[in-house]
């Protein structure tokens, strides 16, 4: 495993994990027991900088464009790019649908969750496709060196965007996870 593969492996123990926080949440709105507005509020906001603006540009200026010189892949990077138009438009529906919910009856609370639960299926699932094909491929296809290089491009997106804008929520995040539950997936940060 190289430097690239690992930073998207780590990150998506992270999207993983603030999808099953969601998920969680959503499970308290159908039920009808309280939960953490606050939570809800800083996990969205954590979704748009960290997965929209961080993860996924860094995928799609970096690692897919690395990938689609080497391979045959388009099909499959077109769709994964198609998923990440979704997710970005799944985040405005959701910040709409707890405006919605915030103001109104109870079932706008229910449409709420069904969306923050589709949001959740769609990160789980788009991050799990990533790390069972895409990048495996990536380490059968870029080397060491090639890697590193890549990671450091990352590392300048990152920058540019301001790092601070996304780990400054992690204590936050962390402490989430933690009202949520204790069997929330563990993200591998650093692993391999
Ligand atoms: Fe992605
Ligand atoms: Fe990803």
């Amino acid at each position: 495993m190289g430097a690239i593969t690992r930073r998207f492996r780590a990150e998506h123990g992270l999207v993983r994990r603030a999808a099953a926080c969601l998920d969680r949440i959503a499970d308290r709105i159908e039920a009808d027991l309280s939960f953490d507005l606050g939570a809800v509020c800083d996990l969205l906001r954590y979704c748009e900088v960290f997965v929209d603006d961080a993860h996924q540009r860094c995928e799609e200026e970096v690692l897919f464009r690395a990938l689609q010189r080497r391979t045959n892949m388009a099909e499959r990077i077109g769709e994964l790019l198609r998923e990440h138009v979704g997710e970005r438009i799944a985040i405005g529906r959701l910040r709409r649908g707890l405006a919605a919910a915030v103001c109104g009856e109870r079932s706008a609370w229910l449409r709420f969750a069904e969306e923050l639960r589709e949001y959740a299926r769609q990160q789980l699932e788009h991050s799990l496709k990533e790390d069972e094909v895409l990048l495996p491929l990536a380490d059968d296809l870029l080397d060491e060196s090639t890697q590193a290089d890549l990671d450091l491009r990352c590392r300048a997106i990152e920058r540019e965007l301001g790092l601070e804008r996304h780990e400054h929520l992690l204590p936050r995040i962390e402490e989430i996870a933690r009202q949520c539950g204790s069997i929330l997936p563990q993200p591998s940060l650093g692993a391999g």
